[in-house]
């Protein structure tokens, strides 16, 4: 049988005004209420993020996957920020949000960004390339666990020396 990623059907695309209910959808289901209260949602207050940057999976039409990125910078250092990011339980496991991962990576870095961070599971951002950032070196608008704030580097290095608060650039 075929993979779910090999189904001609899927495809993945830049985020358009379109996509927006069905992605506050996926974020409701995946996050439910408490996604208003996060740090990262305190950041996208002041920083929309950027729908160019951002990735939809889409299966016969409909958008089962999510990963927005939005500008800002750490201090002096330009960065983007990612999240959320989603996929509707029934297509979990199938390599979509690796896929979304990945993508969001590549449009990153072709539209010249040089770093992405992210609050989220070592365990899941780990195996693709995202690293702890020092504790200590970023400041989120609300508490966060910052064992969890995971930075990738597009260009070597770009992180060296990072250290401030997130905000918009
Ligand atoms: C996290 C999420 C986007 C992964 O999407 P997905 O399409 O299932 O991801 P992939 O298919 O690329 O990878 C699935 C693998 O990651 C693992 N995984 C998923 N979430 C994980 C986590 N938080 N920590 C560690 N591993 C995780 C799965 O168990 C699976 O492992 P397997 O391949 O060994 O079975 C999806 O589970 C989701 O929407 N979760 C709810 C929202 C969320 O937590 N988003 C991340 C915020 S930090």
């Amino acid at each position: 049988m075929l993979s779910l990623l090999q189904d001609l059907d899927l495809r993945f695309d830049a985020e358009t005004p379109d996509h927006g209910p069905a992605i506050e959808a996926i974020s409701a289901e995946a996050f439910g209420p408490g996604r208003f209260v996060r740090a990262a949602e305190r950041v996208r207050e002041t920083a929309p993020h950027d729908p160019a940057l951002s990735v939809v999976a889409i299966l016969r039409g409909e958008v089962v996957g999510s990963v927005r990125q939005t500008r800002i910078a750490i201090g002096g250092t330009p960065a983007l920020m990612l999240g959320p990011l989603a996929v509707r339980p029934a297509f979990k496991k199938r390599g979509i949000g690796r896929t979304l991962l990945g993508l969001a990576a590549e449009v990153a870095a072709t539209a010249g960004e040089r770093a992405i961070f992210l609050v989220g599971d070592r365990a899941y951002y780990m195996p693709l390339g995202y690293r702890p950032l020092p504790v200590g070196s970023v400041r989120m608008p609300a508490p966060v666990d910052e064992s969890r704030i995971l930075g990738l580097e597009l260009v070597p290095g770009a992180f060296a020396g990072v250290c401030g608060a997130v905000g918009p650039r």
